[in-house]
């Protein structure tokens, strides 16, 4: 059984999938279940320069989710940013490419939200919630 917005990898060929509408049934992949991902909040390899956990920051006239602190080179980056409000009504996502900034413009988008990231090498994770 799955529920909202979960997200799913398949660790034999890499299919991430997120659950819009939840289901009865177990998601499974190259013949095997997909493993949920739970998102990390903290950064335990304090030996890291690179910083996970996305970073809600209000400007003057706008909020942005960034991860400033990660590279985003070919080989290691911020494969996408998705922020979902805590109702889990509605929710906004953008890929990155490598050597873009990894920040996502919520200005206009709701305020009692999460907000979650997929780094190509460490996972997923998510804001620390108040
Ligand atoms: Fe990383």
């Amino acid at each position: 059984m799955t529920e909202k917005l979960e997200i799913y990898k398949c660790n034999i060929c890499g299919n991430l999938v997120q659950v819009l509408i939840n289901g009865m049934g177990e998601l499974v992949c190259c013949g095997e279940p997909m493993q949920l991902l739970i998102p990390k909040t903290t950064e335990e390899d304090t030996s890291l320069v690179e910083k996970h956990v996305p970073i809600i920051k209000q400007e003057e006239n706008a909020r942005f989710v960034k991860l400033e602190h990660h590279p985003m080179t070919k080989e290691h980056f911020i494969q996408f940013i998705e922020v979902y409000s805590k109702d889990k009504s509605s929710l906004y996502l953008k890929f990155f490419n490598p050597n873009e900034p990894a920040e996502l413009d919520i200005t206009y988008f709701e305020k009692d939200i999460n907000a979650i990231e997929h780094c190509n090498l460490h996972g997923l994770w998510r804001n620390i919630n108040d």
